[in-house]
């Protein structure tokens, strides 16, 4: 199991420079077994004469991973000289003093070992989704919480603000609050709506304030409704369209689902893209996630298709994820039917699809 520490900082850092100054390689490699077993105490109740540990977060504490600090001991320990012992001293000292986050989210990048759960690959092959807290996959068409956890975590610090246009279910919001971040869904029909706020309620209070617009979010003014809640942009733009008809998702004629080609399905996502730019923070991210289609015998690239629009306006490309998706009930229950229609004819069957990882220029396209 992966321990969460609080330590005492300052503490092991005045520990870890008593260390350092020794000279003899025996007697600091004595000193740092006595600080690996001060952090190995099985019960909390357990006293350690240094004081290294906490009970609490109040003071000059800092939470850690246990395994972080025992691998950064380790790697101390199994050093064969002094000057490097003294080397990795240093960088586990600089990891628990300093804390280097980047501009655009709060992983500490002096202890980047320990964000074991953030995916960097571009092929995510995710064998379940994942069904904690208010998730539920109650809605046809929705998304894996995965997707919004690893780019809000990403892409986002604590308290800033999330959009998602395209809302559904609500699983990025939900994802806002148990990360603690801001956010912002609209969603064309209204009982979906409101089905996902009560989901999200059931989730625990936290600190963060997540609404839901019923809206045409082709056709919203995002500065009137960002100005609603106090705020002039957001940091993430997520979105999860339709992929154009695949799943008919309503009537209504301004759905992206119910457009007659692929061309009004990309002209109308078009329009969403130009209306939320202007919200969306220099340099801050805008993430796409679409599956292709297929029609009359011709696969429809729909995500290229989407992709190249968007690269036309204002953005460019940081990464393209391709993540495996399950199969729907249904078409488990025919997979052989499946497989003989491939094989007559001559296509293979969608196991994929695509998040586009867009970065917003610095310098607009109008400036
Ligand atoms: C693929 S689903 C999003 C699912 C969501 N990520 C989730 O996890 O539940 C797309 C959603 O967009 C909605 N939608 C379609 N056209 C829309 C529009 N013009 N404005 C707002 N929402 C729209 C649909 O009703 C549907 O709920």
């Amino acid at each position: 199991m992966n321990r969460i520490l609080i330590i005492n900082k300052s503490r092991v850092i005045e520990i870890l420079n008593k260390i350092y100054s020794i000279e003899n390689l025996q007697k600091l490699r004595a000193e740092l077994s006595r600080l690996k077993n001060n952090l190995i105490r099985r019960r909390r109740t357990e006293t350690d004469n240094d004081g290294v540990l906490n009970v609490d977060e109040n003071g000059d504490t800092i939470k850690l991973e246990q395994k972080y600090l025992l691998n950064e001991i380790k790697q101390i320990e199994e050093t064969q000289t002094l000057e490097r012992t003294k080397y990795y001293i240093e960088r586990l000292k600089k990891g628990i003093a300093e804390i280097k986050t980047s501009k655009i989210n709060d992983i500490n990048l002096n202890r980047w070992k320990e964000y074991d759960e953030i995916l960097t690959d571009s092929l995510w092959v995710l064998s379940k989704r994942d069904s904690t807290g208010p998730h539920s996959a109650w809605y046809w068409g929705n998304f894996i919480p995965q997707i919004p956890h690893q780019m809000i975590l990403r892409y986002t610090k604590k308290s800033e603000w999330v959009l998602d246009p395209f809302v559904g279910s609500g699983t990025t919001l939900i994802e806002c609050k148990l990360l603690n971040r801001n956010g912002i869904g609209i969603e064309l029909q209204p009982e979906i709506a409101s089905k996902a706020i009560e989901q999200i309620n059931k989730g625990n209070n936290s600190e963060s304030n997540v609404f839901i617009e019923v809206g045409d979010s082709a056709e919203v003014n995002y500065q009137q409704l960002l100005g609603k809640y106090g705020i002039k942009s957001v940091q993430l733009l997520l979105m999860h369209p339709p992929y154009h008809d695949i799943i008919k998702f309503s009537d209504n004629p301004n759905d992206l689902s119910n457009q007659k080609s692929t061309q009004a399905f990309v002209d109308l996502f078009c329009k969403v893209v130009d209306k939320t730019y202007e919200v969306l923070d220099k340099g801050r991210y805008f993430i796409l996630v679409i599956g292709d289609k297929y029609s009359k015998g011709k696969w429809i690239p729909l995500g290229f298709m989407l992709m190249q629009e968007v690269l036309k306006r204002g953005y460019f490309l940081k990464s393209i994820v391709v993540k495996n998706f399950d199969e729907t009930t249904g078409k488990r229950n025919q997979k052989d039917l499946w497989r003989y229609r491939a094989l007559v004819g001559g296509f293979y069957i969608f196991k994929h699809e695509y998040i586009f990882v867009f970065k917003k220029e610095k310098e607009s396209n109008n400036d």
